[in-house]
């Protein structure tokens, strides 16, 4: 790799794939692993997205060219599936097999290894790419991550406009923390004697919370009455389609929003990977402040 890196990272430093580097997490993860001296790569479809403490290559993850490029030389992968279908991940997973680093997955709270199928779309796909992972004898280490506070960004237009946010409604599950994950992610990507374990590890929040109780804590943070009004099936997907989402995550959201159960479960699964325990999604709010401002 180029010189980069951290300020940091040596030859002898591990060698890591960040997927979804640009994103909310991966952006998180890319700057622990850089604090920690690893040598890090990020994959983005993004010209012009790379910034100093790593390497960017150009490239797509259901493009196995790409793929193939970015994992040359690389000791372990955060991988990422975004897709809505797990059948272009098969070119992913033999370049992945090939090469044979050791590979953590982010996955999805929601998968439910009891179920005959998996409540909506999205969760299905998380549980089809653990399957995949291991059926190419990757043994990857799963992360199966509850919702992200940092889904909340969505909402900073609606803030600023008024003090209602709308949209479908979500069961209530426990929040966690991107940051949190990000610390969790970056010790088993950095466990190359595997002591963390296999997984699947499931990050959670410490409190459970639907859209009413966060939309009332960012409130909260934010010294505003704001609340959540949900709306019916019909209207969330019109008010979505019209906001320029793509057809097909439309109709995911709102299967979720009718489909994926409420879960009350809350581990120390963060504790246990980042050595303290997941923050509230209240810090969060109080500390993310400025972007709804
Ligand atoms: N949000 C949640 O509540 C939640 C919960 C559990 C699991 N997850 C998983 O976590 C992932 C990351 O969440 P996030 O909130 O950080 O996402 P995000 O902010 O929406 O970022 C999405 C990332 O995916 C990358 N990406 C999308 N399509 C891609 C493609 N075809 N090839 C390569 N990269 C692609 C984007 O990179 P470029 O645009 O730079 O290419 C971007 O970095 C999700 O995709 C989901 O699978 C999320």
């Amino acid at each position: 790799m180029p010189d980069t890196e951290g300020p940091t990272a040596s030859p002898h430093s591990p060698s890591i794939l960040v997927t979804g580097a640009t994103g909310n997490l991966g952006r998180e993860i890319v700057a622990r692993l850089a604090v920690r001296g690893a040598r890090v790569r990020c994959l983005t479809r993004e010209r012009g997205a790379a910034r100093p403490g790593a390497e960017w290559v150009a490239g797509d993850l259901t493009d196995p060219g790409a793929v193939r490029r970015a994992l040359v030389g690389i000791d372990a992968v955060f991988v990422i599936w975004p897709l809505l279908t797990s059948a272009p991940a098969h070119a992913l997973i033999a370049e992945l097999a090939a090469a044979a680093p050791r590979v953590v997955y982010l996955s999805s709270s929601a998968v439910d290894d009891e179920a005959a199928e998996q409540s909506d779309p999205i969760v299905r796909v998380h549980a089809e790419m653990e399957a995949l992972l291991h059926d190419a004898g990757l043994r990857p280490v799963v992360l199966r991550s509850d919702t992200l506070a940092s889904n909340a960004r969505g909402w900073a237009s609606q803030v600023r406009a008024g003090d209602v946010v709308s949209g479908p409604d979500m069961a209530p599950t426990a929040v966690v923390d991107e940051r949190d994950v990000a610390d969790a992610a970056v010790a088993v990507l950095l466990d190359d004697r595997g002591r963390l374990g296999a997984g699947p590890h499931v990050l959670t929040g410490p409190e459970v919370l639907g859209r009413a109780g966060q939309v009332a804590r960012l409130g909260a943070a934010l010294g505003r009455d704001l609340r959540f009004v949900a709306l019916a099936p019909g209207l969330a997907r019109s008010r979505m389609l019209a906001d320029g989402r793509p057809e097909p995550l439309v109709e995911a959201l709102v299967a979720a929003s009718e489909r994926r159960p409420a879960s009350r479960r809350v581990t120390d699964h963060v504790e246990r990977l980042a050595g303290r325990p997941a923050g509230t999604f209240a810090r969060w709010a109080l500390e993310h402040t400025a972007e709804f401002r």
